[in-house]
C-alpha cells in the first residue's frame, strides 16, 4: 500500500493509472477506520467493479464548526493505516490541512437547499464544507466510483446532487449501513459514549424498526410514524432528540406520506454526542 500525502503527487498517481486502464474506486474518510468504512472498500471492488482502491483519511476542518469536535475527533493514524492495508487499499491519501486549504483561499462548494435542511439546520456551515473538501478530493483523485456510507444518508444525497451539477464524471455508490450486533450504526463518535449512553443509543435503530413494523402493516402517514419513534426514545432519559422526519431522497423537502424513495432519518444527542441513522424505503 502506497501513502500518498501530496495533492500533486495523488493527482499524478491517478492520471497514470487511469493511463493503464485502471477503474478507480475512492472511499472518503476522516480516520478513525471501522468496519463500516472498510466495507465500503469491498463495495467499490464488487458493485462498483474497481481494481483500484484509493482511501482518503484527512479529517476535514471547514466541515466543523468552531463549538464542535474537531481538535476532539478521534485519530489513529497508525491504526489506520494497517486496517486499510489489510483491507487491500492501494493507496492512502493523507494530505495535511495546509495541504488542501492554502490560507487565502475563497472558494466554497455550496448545495443550495439540501444543505440547509435537516441535519443544516443544527449544524448550518457543515455541508458546505464536506462539498468542498469532496470536489476538491475527487478533482484530485479522479476516481470513476466514489463510495459513501448509508448511514450519512443526507450528505450522500447532497454529494450526488453536486456532481450531477458539476457534471463530474465519478459513479456515486451509497453502501449499507454496518451496524453493531445490538443495531446501533456504526460510527467514529460512538466512541464518545458512556456506558449508560452506549446502552440506550440502541434506540435510534430500534425507533427505525418500530418505523418499519408500521410500515408494513399498512401504515403511511408520517405523523403518525414519526410520533410513535419519537415515544419509542423518550423512554431513554439519556436520549435528547434533535430531529426526526421524513423526506423525499430527492428535495430532502418533508413528505406527509411514507411513499417510494423516502428518507427517514433521525439525530439524536446524548450528552454532547449526537447519533444519526436512517431507513430508505
Ligand atoms: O463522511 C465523512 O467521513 C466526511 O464527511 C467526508 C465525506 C470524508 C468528508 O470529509
Amino acid at each position: 500500500m502506497i501513502v500518498i500525502t501530496s495533492p500533486g503527487e495523488m493527482n499524478a498517481w491517478s492520471q497514470s493509472a487511469r493511463r493503464r486502464e485502471k477503474r478507480i474506486g475512492f472511499v472518503p474518510t476522516m480516520g478513525c477506520l471501522h468496519r463500516g468504512h472498510l466495507s465500503l472498500i469491498d463495495v467499490a471492488r464488487s458493485h462498483g467493479k474497481c481494481d483500484t482502491a484509493v482511501m482518503s483519511v484527512f479529517v476535514n476542518p471547514l466541515q466543523f464548526a468552531p463549538n464542535e469536535d474537531f481538535d476532539k475527533y478521534p485519530r489513529q493514524w497508525e491504526l489506520d493505516k494497517k486496517l486499510a492495508e489489510d483491507a487491500g487499499v492501494d493507496v492512502v491519501f493523507h494530505p495535511s490541512s495546509e495541504d488542501m486549504y492554502s490560507a487565502n483561499a475563497k472558494t466554497f462548494v455550496e448545495v443550495a437547499d439540501l444543505s440547509s435542511v435537516m441535519c443544516g439546520i443544527t449544524r448550518p456551515t457543515h455541508f458546505r464544507g464536506v462539498t468542498t473538501v469532496v470536489a476538491k478530493l475527487l478533482h484530485i483523485v479522479s476516481p470513476q466510483v466514489t463510495v459513501f456510507g448509508q448511514k450519512d444518508a443526507q450528505q450522500c444525497f447532497i454529494i450526488r446532487r453536486m456532481v450531477q451539477d458539476l457534471m463530474m464524471e465519478t459513479e456515486i455508490i451509497m453502501a449499507p449501513i454496518i451496524r453493531e450486533i445490538d443495531g446501533l450504526a456504526m460510527s467514529s463518535r460512538n466512541a464518545y459514549l458512556s456506558a449508560g449512553e452506549r446502552g440506550q443509543a440502541v434506540c435510534l435503530s430500534q425507533s427505525l424498526e418500530v418505523a418499519k413494523k408500521m410500515i408494513n402493516a399498512g401504515e403511511k402517514r408520517s405523523a403518525v410514524i414519526l410520533e410513535a419513534m419519537r415515544t419509542y426514545i423518550q423512554r431513554n432519559p439519556l436520549a435528547k432528540i434533535d430531529y426526526i422526519t421524513v423526506v423525499n431522497t430527492e428535495t430532502l423537502q418533508e413528505t406527509p406520506e411514507v411513499l417510494q424513495n423516502t428518507l427517514i432519518a433521525l439525530a439524536v444527542y446524548f450528552g454532547k454526542t449526537r447519533l444519526i441513522d436512517n431507513i430508505i424505503l
